[in-house]
């Protein structure tokens, strides 16, 4: 390792010398810390996966390298694009979404809620006044809504979306989706929504944000996570963080919790269906989730380190979120 090298993590607390991660090596690595080495054609290698070049790769922690029972998945390095601050983040992932739907007009979109989307949805609403950019053939399906709110609720995700962005574009009424918070059967619900994006052939792009806990959507960090779309509990920290107002009461009215407590959510498969996918973070509460997930071990524990899973994932990080990847591609 050089002396301007990031310091690697320890993906297992394992034996190799790079952090314990080995890579089934076919072809010479032009990593920053490796460019001078020339590993053996076909043999399993330690390697620093924080400077292992986009792409996707056999890896496996060195101690399970030679055991031929072992299954070996495909983990794919993903572009990770850092930006100064919130606001240039923004406009980046403005570039990208403005871009791909002038290459493809009829772009099937999933959209993101929470703080993160905002400056993407300003900048494209910049982008449809001042530039043209048409949402007109565009079709979106919102990632998640809360289950049995009115359509109308402050908190929900209809409001959300109307105000920052459909309202303001040329998106017709009818092209957008969210599940439905009033349906009287959940499970019908799930199935529609499920069978809805399929129907529209399925997500092009999904902008992801990410839970501070590394939950995607409404996947919360558990023993298990479901691939299609379901009904989903939000975790205690989530619940605190999503309703600051509501926080503070909670001591007195402990019955509030039982508010907003489920929601609608895509799944982790759903997600990973969809052919590319940009996920936006900043600051530096997801420093530490985000480097888990770029580089950790795939875990339920962490629903966003599922990505690795998926061959064409984008991540736009602020400054504070990336400080913890020290990634270059
Ligand atoms: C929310 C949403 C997620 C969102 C995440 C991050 O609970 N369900 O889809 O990506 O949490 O929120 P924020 O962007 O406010 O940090």
């Amino acid at each position: 390792m050089s002396a301007t090298a990031p310091a690697p993590f320890r993906r297992d607390g394992g034996s190799g010398r790079f952090g314990g991660y080995c890579l089934w090596h076919h072809y010479r690595l032009q990593g920053r810390t490796s460019s001078r080495t020339t590993f053996p054609k076909r043999a399993w290698v330690p390697v620093d996966i924080t400077v292992v070049p986009r792409g996707s790769y056999t890896l496996l922690p060195c101690s399970q390298a030679r055991d031929e029972t072992v299954e070996r998945p495909t983990v794919h390095v993903p572009e990770i694009l850092l930006e100064a601050d919130y606001n240039a983040m923004s406009l980046r992932a403005g570039d990208i979404v403005g871009e791909a739907i002038r290459h493809n007009p009829s772009i099937v979109l999933a959209l993101p809620t929470g703080t993160t989307p905002i400056g993407l949805y300003a900048d494209l609403v910049r982008r449809h006044r001042d530039e043209g950019l048409s949402l007109s053939g565009v079709t979106t399906f919102n990632l998640d809504e809360y289950v049995g709110i009115a359509i109308d609720d402050r908190e929900g995700y209809h409001g959300f979306m109307r105000s920052h962005l459909f309202d303001h574009v040329d998106i017709p009424e009818g092209a957008w989706h969210l599940p439905n918070p009033q349906a009287t059967d959940a499970g019908a619900e799930v199935r529609r929504y499920e069978g809805l994006i399929d129907a529209s052939g399925g997500i092009d792009l999904a902008i992801l944000g990410v839970g501070a806990n590394g939950h995607l959507a409404f996947n919360e960090p558990g023993d298990t996570l479901t691939g299609p779309t379901h009904v989903a509990a939000l975790a205690d920290d989530t619940w605190l963080r999503n309703f600051p107002s509501l926080a503070p009461r909670l001591k007195d009215e402990p019955e509030l919790r039982a508010r907003y407590s489920t929601a609608y959510t895509v799944g982790i498969g759903t997600i990973l269906r969809a052919r590319k996918i940009l996920v936006l973070a900043s600051g530096m509460a997801k420093a530490s989730i985000l480097a888990s997930a770029v580089r950790g071990a795939i875990t339920p524990r962490n629903p966003a380190s599922f990505l690795q899973l998926h061959p064409d994932v984008t991540f736009i990080l602020d400054e504070a979120a990336g400080s913890w990847v020290h990634y270059t591609a």
